[in-house]
């Protein structure tokens, strides 16, 4: 489902050259659920706005479902992105003023035509993860677990095969956290793929495989015996 060869990004901030990523070579099948590891500035964050096309490689070839994307351009890659790839963020990045449904609504904004069972698919995936009454509250009325259930929801709503999560847990406490590794775990049994970075050895437990990053290149990759 997902080959990166030869992935390298230099960031080019002020005048200044920084190299993060050195060549990362990864294939992911369909329905894995990987973790992604390793140390604080390692390019983890960087690689997975590569993966889900919110930045670009400097070098390397990115394929997605056999696709080539490197030579998309933006508009096709935002299409692209919209249609297979959901997201969830450590910092849940929700709209505050609008309201928990119409947060899940958000990925269809721009999707013509309007599929006419959205609302339903939304109120359906906030059932699943246990926010059937809180539907037409703001965002800040929620707790953190429940903000990031709603962007689970989000993330989902579009069914897209590829899932992102950049320390999803990473706010919460543990009670929290273990209810959303829970809803991870769902998704992985649905044959979603998932990738997933975290800091934390429990977390990765959840994975099939763990992949960690060290300066930039991959420092081991294993997968989990079933
Ligand atoms: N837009 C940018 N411009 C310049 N350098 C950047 C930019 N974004 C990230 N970097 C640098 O790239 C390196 C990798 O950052 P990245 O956010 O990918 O690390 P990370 O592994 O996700 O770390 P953490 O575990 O702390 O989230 C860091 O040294 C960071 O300073
Ligand atoms: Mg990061």
């Amino acid at each position: 489902m997902i080959e990166l060869s030869g992935i390298e990004k230099t960031y080019h901030t002020g005048g200044v050259d920084t190299p993060v990523l050195h060549g990362i070579n990864i294939s992911i099948e369909e329905g894995e659920f990987v973790a992604l590891m390793g140390p604080s500035g390692t390019g983890k964050s960087t690689l997975m706005n590569i993966l889900g096309l919110l930045d670009r490689p400097t070098a390397g070839v990115y394929k997605l479902a056999g696709q080539d994307l490197t030579k998309l351009d933006d508009n096709k890659l935002s299409t692209i992105r919209n249609k297979r790839v959901g997201f969830v963020f450590q910092l849940f990045h929700l709209l505050p003023r609008v309201s928990v449904l119409q947060n899940v609504l958000l990925p269809f904004l721009y999707t013509d035509p309007y599929p006419t069972d959205a609302r339903d698919r939304a109120q359906s995936l906030l059932k699943g993860v246990g926010l059937q009454d809180r539907m037409y509250f703001k965002p800040n009325a929620l707790s953190g677990g429940q903000q990031q259930r709603v962007a689970i929801a989000r993330a989902l709503v579009n069914e897209p095969a590829l899932i992102l999560a950049d320390e999803p847990t990473g706010n919460l406490d543990s009670v929290a956290s273990q209810e959303i590794l829970e809803i991870f775990d769902r998704i992985h049994a649905q044959g979603r793929t998932i990738v997933m970075v975290t800091h934390e050895a429990e977390i990765a437990a959840h994975a099939s495989r763990v992949i960690t990053l060290k300066d930039g290149c991959i420092a081991s990759d294993e997968k989990r015996g079933s």
